[in-house]
């Protein structure tokens, strides 16, 4: 649970922007941003590289959350980020992020994804399959364009993780198998086409990673294949990806390393590892999502109607819910919350905070203690920067929240709240016959 940040009136204050003052302006359910704490898990992030001295890229992971302004924050930062759909892509291009900086991840791009990619000159596509690497021998070579690309592999490692979100296992969706040979084949494919540039080898294993130990066996599997491919298949990469991943606080019970420690331990096992086998040291690349956004995001809500289970429960509902943040209903993930008005005041109860959403499942926290609280009053669900916005829907006709960042004291609308309008605007109404009754 990060510390929060108060004022004198004991208002939670969001990047020096008072809650309360957030949420009359803009209306609730809002999501906010602290956008200065992103900057800062970005520094961290590089200072963790340059203190080691390796040669280094920071990927940003823009299934998390991608907005035109968020693509705009991570280009002033210089980083890179990757994108996995022509929607993701195309959101990037009209906020002006540098497509040299741009990796394209996903299990089936479209030929369509993939012309478009090209077209705009992203700086590598990830490349997931046997299919999609045919497709892309076949379009690179009809261009006659030079296409950088990495290869995805499943190492035949999960980290211990949800297993929606866990990815890294040989059974698996995604990449190419490592135990089954078929890396080895993709390698030898990719070498013998004429434009494809293979600069690197990819791997994700998991998403919301507490321990080092996945993240350690990784590394000493992907060095040693290396070594072997080296001798056997005379490539070897310049670039190790190890994807994302790195686990965040949400609640008191978390209790992750600091993301950089992973990061640290990573470094230090690539040096380790190459100097074993005899071979080059590697350029890493990561690919934080959640560890970059999640603690940066708070939800604020108002509080509604109320309801007693005598003798089990107390229920306080929310104007937002599942529609904001699908991720407690599919994946039981746990969010902390506080009353925006003053978060030091002394728990009186402990309550449910269910959705407004028409379905049991529709319950943001179970068991929050919490003051005594109103009709009206502000609730703010913390560290829902990641994962929330991004996996938004319209259910129940729900318009989507607005987006605010805030900075300095400063906030800014960044995505506009969508109105009953826009929740129409693509239906297209049935000719009128006579015949139906309307
Ligand atoms: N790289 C690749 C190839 C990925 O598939 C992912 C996440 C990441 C990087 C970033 O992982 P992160 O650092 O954010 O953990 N919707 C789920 C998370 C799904 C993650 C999918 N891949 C959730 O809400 O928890």
């Amino acid at each position: 649970l990060s510390e929060q940040e108060l004022n004198e009136q004991h208002h939670l204050m969001i990047g020096g922007v008072d809650s309360l003052a957030l949420a009359k302006e803009y209306q609730t359910p809002l999501y906010v941003y602290d956008t200065g704490e992103i900057r800062q898990a970005i520094a961290d992030f590089k200072r963790v590289f340059e203190a080691n001295h390796v040669a280094y890229q920071i990927s940003y992971a823009s299934k998390a959350f991608a907005t035109v302004a968020m693509y705009q924050l991570i280009a002033q930062a210089g980083i890179h980020c990757d994108v996995v759909s022509g929607g993701e892509l195309y959101t990037a291009q009209r906020a002006g992020f540098p497509m040299a900086k741009v990796s394209f991840h996903g299990n089936n791009k479209s030929e369509e994804e993939l012309m478009m990619a090209l077209d705009a000159g992203v700086g590598c596509i990830m490349v997931d399959n046997f299919y999609e690497l045919d497709l892309l021998t076949r379009l690179s070579a009809a261009r006659q364009q030079v296409v950088t690309i990495m290869l995805r592999i499943a190492p035949g490692i999960s980290a211990h993780t949800h297993e929606y979100i866990s990815t890294g296992q040989e059974d698996s969706k995604f990449g190419f198998g490592l135990n089954s040979g078929q890396a080895d084949q993709a390698v030898r494919q990719a070498q013998a086409a004429k434009y494809l540039n293979l600069v690197g080898i990819h791997c994700h294993i998991g998403s919301q990673i507490f321990e080092l130990h996945g993240f350690e066996m990784i590394v000493d599997k992907l060095v040693s294949v290396f070594a072997r491919w080296q001798n056997e298949l005379g490539f070897y990469p310049q670039i190790m990806n190890v994807g994302g991943g790195f686990g965040v606080k949400y609640t008191a019970e978390d209790q992750p390393l600091a993301p950089t420690d992973f990061v640290d331990s990573i470094i230090k096992e690539t040096i380790a590892q190459t100097k074993a086998h005899h071979v080059p040291m590697l350029e890493i690349w990561i690919e934080p999502g959640r560890s970059l956004v999640a603690t940066a995001g708070t939800t604020l809500y108002t509080l509604g109607a109320s309801k007693e289970v005598p003798g089990i429960r107390k229920y306080l509902a929310v104007d937002g819910g599942m529609g904001d943040n699908i991720r407690p209903a599919l994946y039981d993930a746990k969010y902390e919350a506080v009353l925006a008005k003053d978060p030091t005041l002394p728990a009186q109860q402990v309550a449910s905070i269910a959705g407004k959403y028409c379905e049991s499942g529709d319950m943001l926290i179970w068991n929050q203690s919490l003051p005594a609280t109103q009709p009206g009053d502000v609730l703010a669900v913390l560290d829902t920067g990641a994962y929330g916005y991004s996996m938004a829907s319209n259910y129940n006709r729900n318009p989507r929240p607005a987006v605010v960042f805030c900075e300095d004291g400063q906030s800014h609308l960044v995505v506009k709240r969508e109105t009953y309008a826009d929740l129409t605007r693509l239906d297209v109404a049935l000719p009128v016959a006579e015949k139906t009754p309307l």
